[in-house]
């Protein structure tokens, strides 16, 4: 990401850094990090009536279609028109800061709980455990969330940035933009594949049975969600660093199942199709392995 290796930025930065690294061209200073972190920490949370609008969503409602409505509305509410320095920043620090409250308060609104407020003490990644579980998280489990964050920060011209760019164009105010973004990234063909490869590796009681059917499927013509990618031909650099959080998640959480389920159908794909694993097949297992 603008000439930084993604592996030094998972191994030495953390998500808000590398945002605005992304946002503004280079690593924050000390006091802009400062402020940028302080600032996005204590945005992490949505106003009543934003809420309320939530309440009133069909719990049936696919989060990621909340996700869109939602980040749209937070226009509503935010309406200055005139452009200055200053709004922008308080507009990419709210986009920041509201998308995981919108995704963690929906997961717990549509089983009957009550949202959970985010503290400012703790950083952003475990504000977001801490709002979707209702636990403060172990501190290396956060740490892996925010390293998974890292691996989706920029991805090159992918169909969501093109989108962002398209809507972004016509000068439609930034919520919009990144709420027809969110649309795009929706489909099982792009952000979507990550759950679409959780279902598929959800069916498997083992990696055997996993196999068997994979066969079956590659000889039906099957799509294997996961697998694949519109540019990178030979691997996919993201993989071998999520499957290790994978495989050490799965250790700490004891799963016996998933993980060489996952590994099974990795195989299997590779022997059959030259095919290897996208950014998203490992992040499945990783995010169930977290509680997501
Ligand atoms: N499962 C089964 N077969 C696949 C496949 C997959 N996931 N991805 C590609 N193939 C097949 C193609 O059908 C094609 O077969 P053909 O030569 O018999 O027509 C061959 O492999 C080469 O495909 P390629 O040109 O490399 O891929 P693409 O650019 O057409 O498509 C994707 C790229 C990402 C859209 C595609 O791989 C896909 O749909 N993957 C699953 C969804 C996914 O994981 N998306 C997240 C991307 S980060």
């Amino acid at each position: 990401y603008r000439g930084v290796d993604i592996l030094e930025l998972t191994e030495y930065s953390n998500f808000l850094e590398t945002a605005f690294m992304l946002i503004y061209g280079e690593l924050p200073d000390a006091v802009e990090f400062k402020k940028w972190n302080e600032t996005i920490v204590r945005r992490q949370k949505l106003k009543f009536r934003i809420v309320d609008i939530m309440k009133n969503l069909p719990e049936s409602t696919h989060p990621m279609s909340v996700l869109q409505a939602m980040i749209a509305i937070l226009g509503a509410f935010y309406t200055d028109a005139n452009y200055s320095e200053d709004l922008e920043y308080d507009t990419i620090t709210r986009l920041i800061a509201k998308t995981p409250v919108v995704m963690a308060n929906w997961m717990r609104m549509r089983r009957g709980d009550e949202p959970i407020r985010a503290r400012e003490e703790l950083n952003f990644s475990e504000n977001i455990l801490l709002m979707l579980t209702g636990k403060v998280p172990d501190s290396e489990i956060a740490k892996i969330l925010d390293k998974c964050l890292i691996l989706h920060a920029e991805h090159t011209m992918n169909a969501s940035t093109f989108a962002t760019l398209v809507v972004g164009s016509t000068l439609a105010d930034p919520y919009k933009v990144i709420s027809a973004a969110l649309g795009s990234l929706s489909g099982p063909l792009h952000g979507g594949a990550n759950e679409a490869a959780m279902e598929l590796i959800e069916r498997f009681q083992s990696p055997q049975e996993a196999t068997a059917e994979l066969l079956r499927m590659l000889e039906r013509k099957d799509k294997i969600m996961g697998f694949g990618h519109a540019i990178y031909k030979d691997s996919d650099p993201r993989n071998e660093v999520i499957k290790g959080w994978s495989k050490l998640l799965a250790e700490e959480v004891g799963d016996t199942v998933l993980f060489p389920v996952s590994e099974a159908i990795d195989k299997t794909m590779w022997e059959q199709k030259k095919l290897f694993p996208n950014a998203d097949f490992y992040h499945a297992s990783a995010y169930n392995f977290m509680g997501i």
